[in-house]
């Protein structure tokens, strides 16, 4: 008799549904004919009866089966009878498709906030409202009046959004570029869509961080890309690991995170910049630079970026507004030559028409604005301020216990634990608890790792966070 496959990522109560439909439509089960009982059917398969009342009321939603009190549940005569009619089988659709959902933990995280809106979020990597230039962004929004038809616009991006970041890039990144070199995207997240999707094909080799932000982006996979992970220690990574998998899997493209690395905060070393240029343009390899985060530098110094030291065009710049203005804005932009931005645009134009006019003109005012210095030097003090809550509190709560190495911008913690213990476990306890982290599993390939945001959560709320997590930690290990 078929059995439910416990190694599966199905779910056992799909898994009995669909085999409940496969036999109710090769007529094992007539129409009107009645089901085993729910306590019958759970015996039969080995599992628990509430996993055959799932099975059923999946099966119920979809018109397949009914249930009467007192009389059992029984194959629907109207679905399975006289009438022809059959309602689609949505999960054969939703599991079909070639994009692939995101992480299961990632997935718990976000049900779990959207639950219980009182849990204290060291997991969502973005500013909190204290952070974020909210005052500033309104004002600009109430000085917007639309006098002009909203009609569709350049899917490369708004005109004058790219004519303000050419000013922004050069005065805080030394990046020298024109409007035509810049591609505006709903986010990073949209620019390394767009890289995978329309720079690379299935089998392609490219190189990620490890640990990465980019590791936890199905994104890659969906695309058929094969990943090839390069260790990151306190400097980033190693140019010589670079030339080292080029020679064994002729990787196509190299994605990094120079400037206070998702997760784990580490800065590349200027010597490594350097090289890491060299190989690249000794092996024709681009990079994709994923810069987020460089003008949150603490002391007011970010490094400067692979892009302004690329003299043949190796990098590809990606930045965005979300980890220093507002995540919700959406605006992010892509600097690259001509041939990859003019590509680019084609595919918005498929994908999206580009992204909304509103918040791009919003974006090229705040960033033409007085407003962005005094900003960005208070969103440094404040974060450094948060960052030293968290290190302090974890310091009280856990010593002994977890070690990590202080970042010098950014909005993450990247924490090992030091007893073994299980990511999930420690996450369903800290949410019992009622504190939120990211597991660091969902970074990288080495387990024991906590990925904690401090800009999100207020600062009064981040020592009382830490001795939540401390409790759950403590009895996870017990
Ligand atoms: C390194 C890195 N790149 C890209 C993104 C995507 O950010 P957004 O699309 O909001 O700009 C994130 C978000 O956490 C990130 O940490």
């Amino acid at each position: 008799m078929w059995k439910p496959d416990r190694g599966s990522e199905q779910p056992l109560y799909q898994q009995i549904a669909d085999d409940l439909e496969r036999r109710i439509s090769y007529g094992e089960f007539p129409p009107g004919s009645l089901l085993p009982s729910e306590r019958k059917l759970a015996e039969q398969l080995g599992v628990n009866r509430s996993t055959v009342i799932l099975a059923y009321s999946e099966l119920r939603s979809l018109g397949i089966i009914e249930s009467q009190t007192g009389s059992g549940t029984r194959v629907s005569k109207f679905k399975w009878g006289m009438t022809p009619r059959h309602t689609p089988n949505w999960h054969r659709y939703v599991e079909g498709g070639s994009f692939l959902p995101n992480l299961t933990f990632l997935r718990r995280i976000r049900e779990a906030l959207q639950k219980d809106k009182s849990l204290i979020d060291f997991a969502s990597g973005e500013l909190g409202a204290d952070l974020s230039p909210v005052e500033e962004i309104n004002q600009l929004m109430l000085e917007n009046h639309y006098t002009e038809y909203l009609g569709y616009d350049n899917p490369q991006g708004f005109v004058p959004l790219r004519e303000a970041l050419v000013g922004f890039l050069s005065h805080y990144r030394n990046i020298q570029t024109t409007d035509s070199s810049i591609l505006i995207t709903s986010g990073s997240q949209q620019s390394l869509y767009l890289i995978t999707q329309c720079l690379l094909a299935p089998g392609d080799a490219v190189a990620i961080e490890d640990p990465s932000y980019c590791y936890s982006l199905p994104m890659f996979q969906s695309a058929g890309l094969r990943l090839f992970r390069l260790p990151v220690d306190n400097h980033g990574v190693k140019p010589e690991d670079i030339r080292a998998l080029y020679k064994k899997h002729r990787i196509k493209m190299l994605f990094i995170n120079p400037n206070f690395q998702n997760p784990s905060g580490a800065l590349l070393h200027p010597e490594r910049r350097r090289e890491l240029l060299e190989v690249a343009s000794e092996l024709g390899l681009p990079i994709v630079e994923d810069d987020p985060f460089s003008l949150t530098a603490y002391n007011g110094s970010p490094p400067p970026p692979l892009k302004s030291m690329d003299t043949i065009g190796s990098v590809l710049y990606i930045g965005s507004l979300s980890k220093i203005a507002a995540s919700g804005l959406r605006v992010g932009w892509m600097v690259a030559p001509h041939s990859v931005i003019d590509r680019l645009a084609d595919a918005r134009q498929q994908m999206d028409f580009g992204l909304s006019v509103i918040p791009q003109r919003v974006a090229a005012q705040f960033l033409k604005s007085a407003h962005v210095q005094p900003h960005l030097e208070r969103l440094r003090m404040n974060l450094q301020f948060k960052r030293d809550l968290l290190m302090e509190a974890l310091d009280r709560e856990l010593p002994g216990l977890i070690t990590y190495t202080a970042p010098q911008g950014g909005l993450h913690l990247w924490c090992r634990i030091i007893p073994e213990v299980q990511d999930n476990r420690l996450l369903e306890e800290a949410i019992r608890q009622g504190v939120i982290f990211a597991p660091g599993s969902v970074y990288g390939s080495d387990s024991g790792y906590v990925r904690f945001t401090f800009a999100r959560a207020r600062a009064e709320d981040i020592g009382p966070g830490i001795a939540k997590f401390a409790a759950a930690l403590r009895s996870t290990i017990r």
